[in-house]
């Protein structure tokens, strides 16, 4: 039996996965609405393949629950897969988490072994420096726990089969009875399982994530260079990069190519957190830094690039708000940086269309004033100058609209 805190992307990707595999699953939340939707076998956002799993393994061996204490008696392994959001300077916030963490202790009423497991991203050394001395305090002398993390690589838009078809599974634990557990647990999906200690889990995801941000921020530094210098043909020249039998025709050559910058829930926190993480440990990260700061370059220059010097009532119309396609997740979203840019610009006549994320990006950004609108068509003949900024299929066609200028912002025409 296992109980999950937090029904986000990772969260109720977790639940249903362990649904699937057989295990009783446990769902808790704090945001009353994503419950409701839940119970009701409605996802609270968009996920292929999420869906038809809820609804499957809903009531049957995943339950949504407020019985906290029943759902954790009756648990081996707790996960905690709540938000670790930006916190002062750059740092993870973990307050989610240890807000998780008390409510599970405070529900321990009985001696069974049980591990408390983090998937949520933490910065290396939490386990080991914050984690354990805080439960160490907290636990009463007769309970019974076991300290893990299990960090998560899935991808949004992809998370069920990210979670079912993972490369491999992280576990950082460091004492004989939770490796045991967790071994057992993830077992059956035949996938590599690889134990290393606490703080190599947690260090893994952030090499994963600065990496990847590192690859996108390199190619729009080149896709800069390539505009200044001129007659370059930005597009052509990266897929010819990633001919190179190196690459092997790998998915990876998708963050080395240019773009918005990189946005999303993981890349831009994550970067910001390990940085802030090695600059209270006295390290500095000159590559870290200025992947953070090209990539907060990125968006007035996309800006710039849109409106190429145009009068202020120039009407612009944006295809694309969530941050990649296939998703309407819109944190921390490309699209919200450059409306600011254009505003802070003094461009006020701004629409946008977007087949997914428009109700999530008026809900996330009510400062931002723009015209949404029902379709790319309608955008075409409201605007003057077109910006496509999410890689939407569906915007391949705009070109065949008419004449009006298209920034092509995603390299994708
Ligand atoms: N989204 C991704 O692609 C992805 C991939 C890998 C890892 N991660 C990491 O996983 C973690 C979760 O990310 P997410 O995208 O699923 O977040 P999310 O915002 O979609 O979900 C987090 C959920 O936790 C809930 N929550 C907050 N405090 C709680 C508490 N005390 N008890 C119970 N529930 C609580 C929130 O209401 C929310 O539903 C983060 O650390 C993130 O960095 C995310």
């Amino acid at each position: 039996m296992v109980t999950v805190f937090g029904l986000g992307f990772v969260g109720l990707t977790t639940a249903l996965g362990f649904a699937h595999l057989g295990y009783g699953v446990y769902g808790v939340d704090v945001d009353e609405e994503r419950k409701e939707k839940l119970r009701k076998g409605e996802l609270p956002f968009l996920e292929p393949g999420m869906e038809e799993a809820l609804q499957k393994h809903l009531d049957q061996n995943f339950h949504v629950t407020e019985d906290i204490p029943s759902a954790i008696a009756k648990s081996d392994c707790i996960f905690y897969c709540v938000g670790t959001p930006y916190g002062k300077d750059g740092s993870a916030d973990l307050s989610y988490l240890f807000s998780a963490i008390d409510t599970t202790l405070e529900a321990i009423r009985d001696g069974k072994f049980r591990v408390m497991v983090t998937k949520s991203t933490i910065p290396p050394s939490t386990t080991a420096e914050k984690i354990l001395p805080y439960v160490e305090r907290r636990k009463k002398p007769f309970q019974q726990v076991g300290i893990a993390n299990n960090p998560e690589f899935l991808r949004e838009g992809h998370c069920w089969e990210d979670f079912l078809g993972a490369d491999r599974i992280v576990l950082g634990v460091s004492e004989e009875r939770s490796r045991k557990v967790l071994t057992d647990l993830y077992r059956p999906m035949g996938i590599p399982i690889k134990c290393v200690t606490p703080t190599t889990g947690e260090f893994i995801k952030y090499l994963s994530n600065t990496l990847l941000a590192t690859m996108v921020s390199y190619s729009n530094e080149m896709a800069q260079l390539a505009d200044t210098i001129g007659d370059i043909q930005t597009a052509e020249a990266f897929r010819i990069l990633h001919m190179d039998k190196r690459w092997g025709g790998c998915t990876m050559t998708s963050y080395v190519y240019p773009g918005c910058g990189y946005g999303g829930y993981c890349l831009p926190k994550d970067t910001n957190a390990l940085l802030a993480q090695a600059r209270a440990k006295g390290s500095e990260l000159p590559i870290l830094r200025e992947v953070i700061a090209t990539n907060d370059r990125r968006a007035e220059t996309v800006a710039k690039n849109i409106v190429k010097g145009r009068p202020q009532d120039t009407a612009i119309g944006i295809l694309g708000l969530s941050f990649k396609p296939g998703s309407d997740d819109v944190r921390d979203t490309p699209a919200a940086r450059i409306l600011h840019a254009l505003q802070d610009m003094g461009y006020k006549n701004l629409c946008a269309y977007d087949p997914e994320a428009m109700e999530e990006f008026a809900w996330h950004y009510p400062d931002l004033r723009l015209r949404f609108m029902g379709s790319a068509e309608e955008v075409y003949q409201a605007a003057d100058v077109l910006a496509i900024v999410t890689a939407w299929e569906e915007f391949r066609s705009v070109k065949d609209l008419g004449s009006k200028p298209v920034a092509d912002c995603r390299y994708m025409l």
